[in-house]
């Protein structure tokens, strides 16, 4: 197992895996041979040029400087894409799907008329590969030109087993990776300096849109999950350029530049406990699962008991159609069911199957469920088997907590380790090992022009929309609610659902606070927590009325 986890993580998860009998599933924009469908093809540019590209979008190469304060150091190139509404006002939308890694660019191929349809279908939604990801400049990497020895190393590492082995390979890994990069680009990759790409664009959008004055240019953005982050970063650093700021499923940005966020699985539990009450409510034949129980606690009690027999006796199977022998953990069970709480609607019904397959103590019928699922799925825009994109993550990470990463010595390690496993019953432990090691040994800095300088109390131009789900496995309703306190007139919309973001389950009465919002600024009242319109295994929940295709974005 590689030593990334599951960390922030991206939008949402696929939604390959959703049934779509009664809609189309998106075929991929990929264009007839003569446009452009690759952003090898486009010029880069100080300049922003538009080029028709993937039959119905617009993409840019912008070369950028690494550092702005510092344009004598070189530049480097960000893959800019736009899909214009029908019925736009022409006001543009930035949006991130997450990460660390997302790639805004291949989110938009499959989910750009997801977010229009989203935001009301009045605005154009553009986006990007931050710097680091995909088809932007910065090779955010530890082992620079040599990706077979990075794939090498991420095949072997991570076998140690105890505390004080994991310690030091990270902490080596860390120092080697921080030697390495000495001299390359890697430092200009980190959050900040993607915020002022955001601010850079939007300046010459508006040059180019005939604004007198683009330095007072407005940002709308909207960002899920990692992408929070830089909504945060965004509104701390240029609060008078925030014209409209909707962060969902939300990051501890506080945490995140810290180096530890070490309330991530905090409602985690409640995730699960949201399926034990859904699948309760769907009854038998909608949830195999809910049997004869009686109550979501009688499920909560033999899903317990499922992982006690799964503890003493891993489960054996020897189906010669799935190629060699085979056993299924109480680990291996726990990982996969975080995976699927990031996305009920498509997940649920596999986890309903798996349960009672697991309780039979039939291992053959559990892996043929999941190498159904395997087929159906995509892993989207941050592909977590891709070596590549997990450095991304880690990188991103050590540049932003900027030598701030608090854990000095194997003890305080542990320490940290002992801390999260109490914040989740299940899952605390398989969050606690390798995450808070991301920055272990880490000692790469930013330039002081790219160097976060902290959260403080900040008042914004506009205010700022918060959105949450009060049982996301990852980002937690109280990072929500703690980044909120940072800005002035800022509120905390809650969805009343589980799932990695308000667009894991629709809810009309999310989309409509989103709307208002978006259209004059205007904010749900405080407290305000809306119900979704379906729930799922309880209802059919199809591709239609998952507006944003899901993106499954962790490891563990
Ligand atoms: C644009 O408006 C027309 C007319 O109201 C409507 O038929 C169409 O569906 C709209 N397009 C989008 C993408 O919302
Ligand atoms: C990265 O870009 C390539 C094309 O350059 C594309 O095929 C691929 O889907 C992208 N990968 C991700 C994870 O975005
Ligand atoms: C286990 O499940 C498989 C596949 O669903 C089925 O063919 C088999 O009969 C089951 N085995 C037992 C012992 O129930
Ligand atoms: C994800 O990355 C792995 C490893 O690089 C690669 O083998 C796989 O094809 C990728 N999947 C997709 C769908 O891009
Ligand atoms: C490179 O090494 C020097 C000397 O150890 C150190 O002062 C500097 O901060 C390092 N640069 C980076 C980007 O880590």
């Amino acid at each position: 197992m590689n030593r990334i986890t599951y960390l922030v993580a991206g939008l949402l998860a696929s939604a390959a895996a959703l049934p779509t009998s009664e809609s189309t599933l998106q075929e991929r924009n990929i264009g007839p041979a003569g446009r452009i469908s690759s952003f090898k093809d486009i010029p880069s540019s100080p300049e922003l040029h538009w080029t028709p590209c993937y039959k119905r979008f617009h993409c840019a190469n912008l070369e950028v400087p690494l550092d702005y304060e510092n344009p004598k150091l070189g530049s480097t190139v960000v893959a800019w894409i736009r899909l214009e509404s029908e019925n736009g006002t022409g006001t543009d939308i930035i949006f991130n799907p997450g990460g660390p890694g997302g790639s805004g660019v291949d989110y938009m191929l499959s989910g750009g008329d997801d977010l229009i349809k989203m935001t009301g279908g009045k605005y154009d939604i553009v986006s990007f590969d931050p710097r680091g990801v995909n088809a932007s400049g910065i090779d955010l990497t530890c082992f620079p030109g040599s990706p077979e020895a990075r794939d090498q190393y991420a095949a072997n590492s991570g076998r140690y087993p105890t505390e004080q082995e994991k310690y030091a390979e990270a902490v080596a890994h860390g120092r080697w990776c921080s030697a390495v990069n000495n001299k390359t680009e890697v430092r200009y990759g980190g959050t900040v300096a993607v915020v002022q790409d955001m601010l850079h664009f939007t300046e010459l959008q508006a040059a180019q849109d005939g604004s007198k004055k683009p330095k007072e240019s407005l940002i709308w953005y909207y960002g899920v999950s990692y992408g929070t982050v830089i909504g945060q970063t965004l509104a701390a650093l240029y609060p008078d350029r925030v014209g409209r700021v909707i962060v969902d499923a939300n990051v501890n940005g506080e945490d995140h530049y810290a180096g530890v966020t070490d309330t991530a699985v905090e409602d985690a539990d409640d995730g699960i406990q949201y399926f034990f009450k859904v699948c309760h409510e769907a009854g038998e034949t909608k949830c195999p699962f809910a049997g004869k129980s009686s109550s979501p606690k009688d499920l909560e009690k033999r899903f317990n008991t499922i992982l006690e027999k799964l503890k003493k006796e891993p489960l054996q199977s020897i189906t010669p159609a799935l190629g060699g022998p085979t056993i299924i953990t109480k680990d291996m069970v726990l990982h996969q069911i975080f995976s699927w709480l990031y996305n009920p609607a498509a997940y649920f019904p596999y986890m309903a199957a798996s349960l009672l397959a697991l309780e039979k103590g039939n291992a053959t019928m559990v892996l043929t469920i999941l190498a159904e699922l395997n087929r159906a799925d995509d892993p989207g825009p941050f592909n977590y088997t891709s070596t590549a994109a997990g450095e991304v993550l880690d990188l991103v990470t050590a540049i932003d907590s900027a030598g701030r990463y608090p854990i000095k010595n194997v003890d305080e390690y542990t320490k940290a380790v002992d801390e999260i496993e109490k914040t989740s019953v299940w899952f605390g432990e398989g969050y606690a090992t390798l995450n808070p090691l991301i920055n272990a040994g880490m000692t790469i800095m930013p330039p002081k022009s790219q160097l976060f300088p902290g959260f403080k109390k900040t008042k914004t131009k506009n205010p700022l929309l918060f959105i949450n789900t009060n049982a996301d496995p990852i980002t937690p309703l109280s990072s929500a609610k703690h980044m909120s306190t940072f800005f002035t007139g800022s509120v905390v919309l809650t969805q009343n659902s589980g799932g990695h973001s308000s667009e894991a389950i629709p809810s009309k009465c999310t989309r409509g606070h989103i709307g208002e919002y978006l259209a004059s600024a205007k904010l749900p009242k405080e407290g305000t927590v809306c119900e979704t319109d379906k729930k799922p295994l309880v209802d059919k929940i199809t591709r239609r009325d998952v507006v944003v295709p899901l993106v499954r974005s962790h490891r563990m």
